[in-house]
């Protein structure tokens, strides 16, 4: 009797225990199959003038480019939608408590989502299947890279934020047919993305945020689905590749005021950084995009700092000339009167003309002068005296020496005159045009640097 009852028990359970179902049970249930075209034409609803209602996720993945050039935004994105097929239901206890059965993605209908800013065909790998649930929810998930266009501002880079929109809408169902709804709200959508983020490369993610459009064409409305993406640039690599290096370059021309005018070595000194510089801003042509309302700020940046420094080179061929007057005085004094002192002539020759050295050379030329005439007043003394001698032809030789003397002393005095006057005005140039200049770029770069943070 016992015996009997065990082996009762153990038939009825080994019945419950080994129903065996299959997923295909559920789909012969439905009677989905791969050419049963009910699920697949319409919309899945019951009544025509129910809505399917999609609810959407979407999660960054990977910001994997972003060209200013081409203002293209290409993000790895994670898309998730679920809506409701009221052609599909089951019971679960039927089934052997089977609630999900993944299915071929072309099996049934699907919403016609696209993306509006999408420029180019996605073709990475697709995921081929989806889930159905047994109160008749799909839920459908895509990976893929979205080359997206985007409107970027670059007023302010490398400095900048930039915010690009991902707008997912149905192609022709309007709003009474299909409604949009986020899954998850901004704040969620941002978490999860920061948690998934793979790579960023030069961009910071800031955040995601979610909105609804209502898109209205003629008495016709479409619902979108508006995510904003915030990203900041890394600005080191630009700092290091492109900021600084002209920065450097302007405090060489700055330090370059200290290099001794004459030779023309400043001038080349001058000429090579301002070259350096253009082709610096050779860089700036392949990252900058040529259409912009907006200057950009490093373009401001780069052209004030070309400009001044164009304009300290200008200075310095105009110092560099006013020396070159006061030389030229020099020679031409010397070209005049070489013949009558040969022996100064050589002296001031071999002095090679340096610039610096011209204002000594004049006062040296003075002095000699001057001692000559010291030298000269005890012979005049002794002429006086052989005057008095009757030696009149002496006397006359004296007096005309005395007479080539005074001229050579009044020319020596118009040469100071003339070449301490431009060598002054050079100098004076020189001092008044490095205050100005450092001032400028000082309030210049504190200006560009403020406007940049800001
Ligand atoms: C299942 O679909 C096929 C068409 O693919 C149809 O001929 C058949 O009658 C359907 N069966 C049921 C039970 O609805
Ligand atoms: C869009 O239109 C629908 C239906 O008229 C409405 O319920 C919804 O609030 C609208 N959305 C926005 C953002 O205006």
């Amino acid at each position: 009797m016992m015996c009997a009852v065990v082996l009762l028990l153990v038939i009825l359970t080994d019945g419950v225990c080994c129903k065996v179902c299959s997923y295909q049970d559920v789909l012969d249930y439905l009677n989905l199959t791969a050419d049963n075209s009910v699920f697949k034409l319409t919309r899945p609803v019951l009544d025509h003038t129910h809505t399917t209602v999609v609810k959407l996720d979407i999660i960054l993945y990977a910001i994997l480019s972003v060209v200013e050039k081409t203002q293209t935004f290409v993000p790895f994105i994670w898309a998730s939608a679920q809506w409701k097929d009221e052609r599909i239901s089951w019971d679960p206890a039927q089934f052997c408590g089977i609630n999900m059965v993944s299915i071929p993605k072309d099996l049934i209908w699907k919403p016609d989502l696209f993306i509006y800013e999408m420029i180019n065909k996605d073709d990475s790998p697709k995921n081929p299947y989806m889930f159905i649930s047994y109160d008749g929810t799909v839920f459908c998930d895509e990976d893929m890279k979205v080359v997206s266009t985007c409107e970027m501002d670059i007023h302010k880079f490398p400095f900048d934020t930039q915010e690009c929109t991902i707008s997912i809408g149905s192609a022709i169902h309007c709003v009474e047919e299909i409604r949009l709804f986020p899954f998850s709200n901004s704040s969620r959508a941002t978490q999860f993305s920061r948690e998934v983020m793979k790579t960023q490369g030069e961009w910071e993610f800031l955040q995601i945020s979610v909105n609804n459009f209502n898109v209205s064409f003629e008495d016709k409305t479409w619902e979108q689905l508006r995510y904003t993406i915030s990203i900041k640039r890394r600005p080191l690599l630009h700092v290091i590749n492109f900021l600084l290096p002209i920065l450097f370059f302007l405090s060489l021309d700055l330090a370059s005021f200290f290099i001794a005018d004459s030779r023309g070595e400043k001038l080349g000194f001058k000429v090579t950084v301002l070259l350096a510089i253009s082709v610096l801003l050779l860089i700036l042509n392949d990252i900058l995009p040529s259409m912009s309302n907006k200057t950009p700020l490093i373009a401001t940046y780069c052209i004030v700092i070309f400009a001044l420094m164009l304009l300290s080179l200008l200075e310095t061929i105009l110092v560099m000339h006013l020396m070159e007057k006061n030389s030229q005085y020099q020679f031409s004094l010397w070209d005049n009167h070489g013949d009558n002192h040969g022996d100064k002539h050589e002296e001031v020759n071999t002095e090679n003309f340096n610039t610096e050295d011209e204002k000594q050379i004049c006062c040296s030329c003075i002095c000699k002068a001057s001692k000559k005439q010291h030298e000269l007043l005890p012979v005049v003394e002794e002429v006086n005296n052989s005057c008095q001698l009757g030696e009149s032809h002496v006397l006359l030789l004296i007096l005309d020496e005395l007479k080539k003397l005074l001229k050579m002393v009044k020319l020596h005095f118009i040469c100071r005159e003339e070449g301490v006057k431009s060598v002054h005005w050079a100098k004076r140039i020189n001092r008044v045009f490095f205050i100005f200049y450092s001032i400028t770029v000082l309030l210049f770069l504190s200006l560009i640097f403020i406007e940049w943070n800001s």
